[in-house]
């Protein structure tokens, strides 16, 4: 197996992290060479990264390699893959990029010349096994619940830019590597069902080899979309719907809990009707103050919808908040639950007992807030 192997020529500051997440900021010109690669079928260089004021003019990059110029794109706020086919089959690959313009001091606050911000370079190849297992699609930003539940981090991030269904250049350049990967997630912020490409992305994946997932809403499932959905493969939905009664649910989802009920229901019935198990139906409740109540309920609700597995997480912490839903005042900081405290250990100590009872499988994710 070859090593493939980076290196940061010139151009670069030290390497910097945050997290878990490691980088490295680039002055305005910078050059890295990529050994090891392998040579033979489509290939693809991955640039990831971005940089960190949404309220700037975004630069524009230019990427080049062994002198060819690959391409120009903008580069927006935050981390994004930028993604380039290539032509060229050498194995060694040197790679100039060019911002058309840095980031002041006064913005930066930082007397280094900045560029941008890059977490990752790298080639992905159908030979190699260079990619991922797992790939992460939003098929789109935008939401049906809009304004958006109460929790929802599109609201936390109302600076967040690029609403939209997936950009179809991205879209184009993966298309080739669909069906290299062992799960594709076709969701992050917003609603996947509203993705105007969610099914050709579908008849692009091998679903017998590879597990294709999302996590929904459920409101927009019709029966048109059950049926196309089992058609076309779907492996699991994991329907987040956080309440078990339709008041606590308009209080965080703002829509009818009966209209997501009935069509888990539905869905059912056309799996009965086809002689099929997928897709798999898993929930979600992300649990805070005013939902916690509920959560035994929950897991009787999935047992009636049929579903296999429960999941339960928490609020992420994130900046201190309050709105009014129809009167509901929601406060992100007192909503978030103390996971030592009593009520929270008895809660979830009913709550597996109920899930052992009822035969569902219960995965709880809880960091410490
Ligand atoms: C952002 S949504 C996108 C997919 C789809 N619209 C949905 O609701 O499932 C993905 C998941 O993030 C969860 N979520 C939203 N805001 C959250 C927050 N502030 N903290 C933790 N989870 C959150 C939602 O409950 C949902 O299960
Ligand atoms: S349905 Fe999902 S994306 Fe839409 S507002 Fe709710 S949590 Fe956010």
């Amino acid at each position: 197996m070859k090593i493939i192997t980076l290196t940061y020529e010139t151009g670069w500051h030290e390497e910097e992290s945050q997290g878990y997440k490691s980088y490295r900021w680039m002055k305005q010109k910078s050059k890295c060479l990529l050994k090891g690669l392998q040579t033979k079928g489509p290939r693809q260089l991955v640039i990831k990264g971005g940089h960190p004021f949404p309220k700037e003019k975004n630069p524009f990059l230019s990427v080049y390699a062994n002198n060819e110029k690959l391409g120009v794109v903008e580069i927006l706020p935050f981390t994004n893959t930028y993604l380039f086919p290539l032509e060229n089959t050498s194995e060694k690959i040197e790679i100039d990029l060019e911002l058309d313009s840095i980031f002041q001091p006064e913005i930066s606050k930082d007397n280094r010349e900045l560029g941008m911000v890059i977490e990752e370079i790298k080639v992905y190849s159908q030979e190699a096994s260079a990619l991922p297992q797992v790939l992460e699609l939003a098929t789109s930003t935008l939401c049906n619940i809009n304004p958006p539940c109460v929790m929802c981090f599109t609201r936390i991030f109302d600076i967040w830019p690029y609403k939209g269904d997936l950009d179809k250049t991205a879209f184009d350049n993966l298309i080739p590597f669909l069906k290299e990967f062992q799960t594709i997630s076709l969701h992050g912020i917003g609603e996947p069902l509203l993705g105007k490409k969610l099914f050709t992305i579908l008849d692009n994946i091998n679903t017998d080899t590879t597990f294709v997932q999302f996590n929904s809403n459920g409101l927009l499932l019709t029966e048109e979309a059950s049926r196309n959905l089992i058609e076309k493969g779907l492996k699991l939905i994991d329907f987040s719907i956080d309440a078990a009664s339709p008041e606590t649910y308009k209080k965080i989802r703002r829509k009818d809990f009966n209209l997501v009920v009935n069509n888990i229901k539905r869905l059912n019935e056309i799996k009965k009707e086809l002689g099929v198990k997928h897709p798999e139906i898993k929930m979600n409740m992300t649990l805070m103050k005013e939902n916690l109540p509920e959560v035994v309920s929950f897991i009787e609700l999935a047992k009636s919808l049929e579903a296999k597995t429960v999941h339960l997480g928490l609020l992420n912490p994130f900046k201190e908040y309050i709105i009014n839903n129809a009167g509901f005042i929601f406060n992100y900081q007192e909503q978030m639950l103390d996971t030592e405290s009593e009520v929270f250990q008895k809660t979830i100590q009913e709550a597996q007992q109920k899930a052992e009872e009822l035969g569902i499988e219960l995965v709880l994710e809880f960091h410490k807030n």
